[in-house]
């Protein structure tokens, strides 16, 4: 089982959803070392493979790299050599066909290795960290790959409710949010490999800083990094999706799996505000 001990002393950087997206991941990489945060405290919350064009490369810089990773859909999926991305889609829906499309690109393009370390990746990651009790997961506490999105707030509290935790941290859904529950904290930390359908092509990640005065505080920033190369990866790999020009559009070619508050925002460029983060009941 893969331990998480993170220093209290220096923020944590968590980020979700690689997506085979290389220039994103040596991007965030780039950006931990410009903060100086410790390998130790960075933790990504899955999917470290799917949609664009590098996979194996994009696999082994986190691999090497030697930070904490929660095992998502898709890392279970190419480690258990299942026949699709684990999502759940629909059949025939637009995000399935999307989907298969990435997906048997990637298959044959991860090595044997990579696909054992993928296998090998915890579901949960828990830790205690500067006073708070933190589950790191990839979809939801009991599901792999349900989507949980920031307008689904019931179904957040009653699983915050069942962890017994101050904090849970997710990803999966590709939209990065916080929200205050009636007995602890929510965090998505958004997707480093896809923009996150606001219409910009910045990504997401976040960061969990110990203020000097105590408090704790989780903050979303944007990603910056080299999306025409990504782009030219993707038809340079034959990989001529609707994913190619989302990286460009920050618009997601299929909104099928979104909610309607979620909908309805599409094309709207996020900003969240940084959220204070307490122990036990708010
Ligand atoms: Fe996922």
């Amino acid at each position: 089982m893969q331990k998480f001990t993170p220093a209290d002393t220096a923020p944590l950087l968590i980020f979700g959803g690689p997506y085979s997206n290389l220039a994103a991941t040596q991007a965030i990489k780039e950006i931990s070392q410009q903060l100086d945060i410790p390998t130790g405290n960075i933790l990504c919350t899955g999917d470290i493979v799917a949609y664009c064009a590098s996979p194996q490369e994009t696999t082994d810089v986190i691999h090497e790299w030697g930070i904490s990773v929660v095992q998502g859909n898709c890392e279970e999926s190419l480690g258990n050599d299942a026949s699709d991305c684990g999502c759940g889609f629909d059949t025939g829906s637009s995000c399935d066909l999307l989907s298969a499309g990435w997906f048997n690109f990637a298959k044959p393009r991860v090595s044997a290795d990579a696909k054992a370390w993928m296998a090998s990746l915890p579901a949960h990651i828990s830790f205690d960290w500067a006073g708070l009790t933190m589950h790191a997961i990839h979809g939801g506490l009991n599901s792999i790959n349900q989507f949980i999105f920031a307008s689904d707030t019931a179904e957040q509290t009653q699983q915050q409710a069942d962890s017994g935790g101050d904090v849970i941290i997710s990803g999966h859904c590709g939209i990065p949010f916080g929200r205050i529950l009636t007995n602890g904290t929510w965090l998505n930390a958004g997707v480093i490999g896809m923009p996150a359908n606001d219409g910009q092509p910045d990504t997401w990640y976040m960061l969990i800083t110990p203020e000097a005065d105590g408090r704790i505080t989780a903050s979303w920033h944007a990603l910056q990094y080299d999306v025409q190369d990504s782009i030219s990866k993707m038809h340079q790999a034959g990989l001529n999706t609707p994913y190619a020009d989302a990286l460009n559009t920050g618009y997601w070619p299929s909104t099928d799996i979104l909610p309607p508050a979620e909908q309805s925002a599409t094309g709207q460029p996020l900003s969240l505000s940084p959220l204070p983060l307490s122990p036990g009941i708010v």
